[in-house]
């Protein structure tokens, strides 16, 4: 069976198409750009199992296209105007993060596909300061209030989310997905919170990092994580859908400035300075999130935790991918 994955160039569909023609099933990739300097380890290793098409999600032509050239039996989506870019352009956020979901849900139904997984967002939820202590950390039933610093970004997502359950019970479509928290892993080039990503790739090879937010706390998971989330939703029995469409990825919660700690203690040697500067909620994104319904439900439970394991793997990857050595320490429990 093809898995076709929008926006499958990024940072999370590459990472979720290695780990889909590493159990030898056959991949789409549908990206409006695609990053080849992210795809050459996974050509060499796939072969023709691996198709990479430039395509456009605002085109229903494209996708349907796309889905029976490929004999797509599932679809995830994930191309999407990310983060700060969605308030700058509302006209850009409109067509491709509104009917570029819509179009991906109908390519779906008109080519048979069967599953379809859709990336919202904790965008969905406000900052933890929106919610009383006792509702923390957030589980999917907490009341939405958006994510202030992003909100096109966020309400596009809550939408996102009502089309797929509408078109899970008007078509009988199975529809699912997960609401990460913010994904850091090597190569990440685009949202508010790409300085996450930045600070270890950049750290890793030597580079002196400064960014802000010191005092923001954030919830954090690894790209590795996702990517074996979406696998588990996949795979899924189709009734987990029937009483929870969207899982939250979870993360792990720190200040920006114990991120950049983490960073020093396993590299030494890594020069980043850490302002004060910009709010303590980033982008007004939750910081306290749970993923023990993922876990309870669908029985997935994030690997690369605490975060030390996680940034340890970021910059393992961040350095082979520049040639040098990795670091020393443990792997993931
Ligand atoms: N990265 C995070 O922290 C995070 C957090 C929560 C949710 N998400 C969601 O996960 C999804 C993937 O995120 P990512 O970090 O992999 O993003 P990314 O920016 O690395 O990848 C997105 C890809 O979509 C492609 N794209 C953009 N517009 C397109 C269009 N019109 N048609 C086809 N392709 C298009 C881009 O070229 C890019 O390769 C997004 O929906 C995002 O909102 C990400």
């Amino acid at each position: 069976m093809t898995t076709l994955i929008t926006g499958g160039t990024g940072l999370i569909g590459a990472c979720l198409a290695e780990k889909l023609l590493a159990l030898g099933e056959q991949v789409a990739l549908f990206d409006l750009a695609p990053a080849e300097w992210r795809l050459g380890p996974l050509r060499q290793a796939a072969g023709e199992r691996l198709r990479v098409i430039r395509g456009d999600v605002t085109s229903l032509v494209e996708l349907l296209d796309a889905a029976r050239d490929t004999g797509a039996g599932a679809v995830v989506h994930l191309a999407y105007v990310l983060g700060a870019e969605s308030n700058a352009s509302p006209e850009l956020a409109g067509r491709v993060n509104i009917l570029g979901t819509t179009n991906v849900l109908e390519a779906a139904r008109l080519t048979g596909a069967r599953r379809v997984l859709l990336a919202s967002s904790i965008a969905v939820y406000g900052s933890d300061s929106d919610y009383p202590p006792d509702a923390l950390p957030l589980r999917e039933d907490a009341p939405r209030h958006v994510a202030q610093g992003v909100s096109l970004y966020g309400a596009g997502k809550v939408y996102l989310e009502h089309v797929g359950a509408l078109y899970a019970q008007r078509y009988g479509l199975v529809v699912g997905g997960l609401r990460p928290s913010i994904v850091y892993g090597w190569g990440r080039q685009h949202g508010a919170s790409v300085f996450a990503g930045a600070l270890v790739d950049r750290a890793a090879v030597g580079e002196p990092v400064r960014v802000g937010f010191g005092d923001a706390r954030v919830s954090l998971v690894y790209v590795d994580d996702v990517a074996e989330q979406f696998l588990a939703l996949l795979k899924a029995d189709a009734a987990v859908f029937a009483r929870r469409r969207f899982f939250n990825t979870g993360g792990d919660t720190c200040t920006v400035r114990e991120l950049a700690a983490t960073v020093r203690r396993l590299l030494p040697e890594a020069v980043i300075e850490v302002t004060a500067a910009g709010e303590r909620d980033v982008a007004g994104l939750a910081a306290s999130v749970s993923d023990r319904s993922l876990e309870e439900e669908v029985g997935v439970r994030r690997k690369f935790t605490p975060l030390e394991i996680g940034v340890q793997a970021h910059l393992t990857t961040a350095r082979a991918r520049a040639g040098r050595a990795p670091i020393e320490s443990t792997s993931p429990g």
